[in-house]
């Protein structure tokens, strides 16, 4: 099965910046072992759509409002993001759950208003240095997704990807060990057979994220129930995102 690599650009890059980027990266992105999806800021979609058309990448955006439309100043719709291209979205990042507060009970709504208009959604879940330090990392991620997919059908689970992204390792330096992951992604599996069915926990797709870089992503990526991984940073030097991409086993 082919990794999946997913490209968090945050709140970098302009126009111009992403134009270089785009260029580079379709035309020596080999599409042999990885599917990629990357998402840029909101505002660099359309080039991105127009420089990856007819190419094997996807594009996501990084945040999208919980509602459909109306007077909500500043809010990018998931009906927008689709008509510009984005097929996914991420959901959840710690960045957001911290920096702008967002509860599960927004993110949950923000999950079904994305699947609702046939954006993809990626999940972001994990817990903080303190957490972990006390032991409470196996709770506090299945109080996240418990929170974050109440109420969703089977079915649509299918259009949801995971990422466990410890706070702690995000932008860090510190990645979580093989053995961190796999801790993690067995108890993301349990829950999901627990709310959902075992084809569903099986199926599902779990990514890792925080501090990645081209040293350590293959050894993270081949932990046991891992089928890719989530990359801020290292996301952003087209060189080495292109060597991940295109050698990932
Ligand atoms: P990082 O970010 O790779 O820079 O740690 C990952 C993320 O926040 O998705």
């Amino acid at each position: 099965m082919k990794k999946l690599i997913v490209a968090n650009f945050k709140m970098n890059q302009n126009i111009e910046e992403a134009k270089a980027y785009f260029t580079k990266f379709v035309s020596l992105f080999n599409g042999e072992r990885a599917d990629v999806i990357i998402c840029p800021p909101y505002i660099s979609l359309p080039l991105a759509s127009f420089f990856t058309r007819g190419s094997k990448i996807k594009l996501g955006a990084q945040n999208v409002s919980d509602e459909e439309q109306g007077a909500f100043t500043g809010e990018i719709s998931a009906d927008m993001i689709k008509a510009v291209g984005g097929e996914y979205v991420i959901i959840g990042h710690s960045e957001r759950r911290n920096k702008f507060k967002e509860s599960d009970k927004l993110i949950n709504k923000k999950i079904k208003t994305s699947l609702k208009n046939g954006l993809k959604c990626i999940l972001c879940v994990g817990e903080s240095g303190l957490d972990k330090n006390a032991g409470k990392t196996g709770e506090v991620i299945r109080k996240q997704l418990e929170e974050d997919l109440k109420g969703l059908y089977e079915n649509e689970l299918e259009s949801v990807i995971i990422a466990y992204e410890p706070i702690w390792a995000i932008g860090t330096g510190n990645n979580a060990t093989v053995k961190d992951v796999e801790f993690v992604a067995k108890i993301i599996r349990k829950v999901i057979l627990e709310n959902f069915s075992e084809k569903a926990s099986r199926d599902i797709q779990l990514l890792y994220g925080g501090s990645l870089n081209e040293k350590n992503y293959q050894a993270l990526l081949s932990a046991t129930g891992i089928d890719g991984g989530l990359f801020g940073g290292v996301s952003l030097k087209v060189d080495a995102f292109l060597n991940i991409a295109n050698s990932v086993k």
